[in-house]
């Protein structure tokens, strides 16, 4: 796996300190009560897991299965939901974790989905967003990194399936990506 990466663009211990400083955020601006996260599977497992485990705050874990790349290396432009059921969220303070933000797609619909579902309010954290325009109005309230726009995999990211458990977020060479 090692060897399908170009370089590493934010090493392991950079990504903890970072977590610290998100969790740390995350838990004094949110308004008092528990909080309702939800992940977006499967590239936000490895991201929310350690974010999680810094929040000392009543929380509970929903999962979303969404798709936007379809296995490739360019957005498809259409988001699609793909569980049978959707979490209660009517009235719950939601954190929407996701790992990336690219084109906004993705965080727009599933927040949209959240909002006309009934959560009293939506806030949204990214591990990494792409410092490009954005095909959809939104921004994270919480942004691990700022990236320049360019494919990369490790700590949840993925190409092909592949990448995810990598403890850093790399850049795939040119060769890997076939
Ligand atoms: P949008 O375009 O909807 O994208 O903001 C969000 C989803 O697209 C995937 N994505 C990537 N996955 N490396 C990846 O492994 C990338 O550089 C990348 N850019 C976008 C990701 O699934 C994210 O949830």
């Amino acid at each position: 796996m090692k060897n399908d990466i170009e370089r590493i663009l934010i090493d392991e211990a950079v990504i903890q300190k970072r977590l610290d400083t998100l969790a740390s955020k995350i838990e004094d601006e949110f308004p008092a009560g528990p909080i309702v996260v939800i992940i977006l599977l499967k590239g936000a497992l490895v991201f929310a897991s350690d974010l999680l485990r810094r929040i000392p705050r009543e929380l509970s874990i929903e999962c979303l299965n969404v798709a936007s790349y379809h296995g490739g290396l360019e957005s498809s432009g259409k988001v699609d939901f793909l569980d049978r059921h959707f979490p209660e969220v009517k009235g719950k303070h939601i954190l929407l974790l996701d790992d990336i933000l690219d084109t906004g797609r993705t965080l727009r619909a599933v927040a949209d989905r959240l909002t006309e579902e009934g959560a009293a309010a939506v806030h949204t954290g990214v591990l990494l967003a792409k410092d490009k325009k954005r095909a959809e109005e939104v921004e994270a309230d919480y942004i691990g990194f700022e990236i320049n726009d360019e494919f990369v995999v490790g700590y949840g990211l993925d190409y092909k399936g592949k990448y995810r458990n990598l403890p850093y977020v790399g850049v795939l060479k040119l060769s890997a990506a076939n």
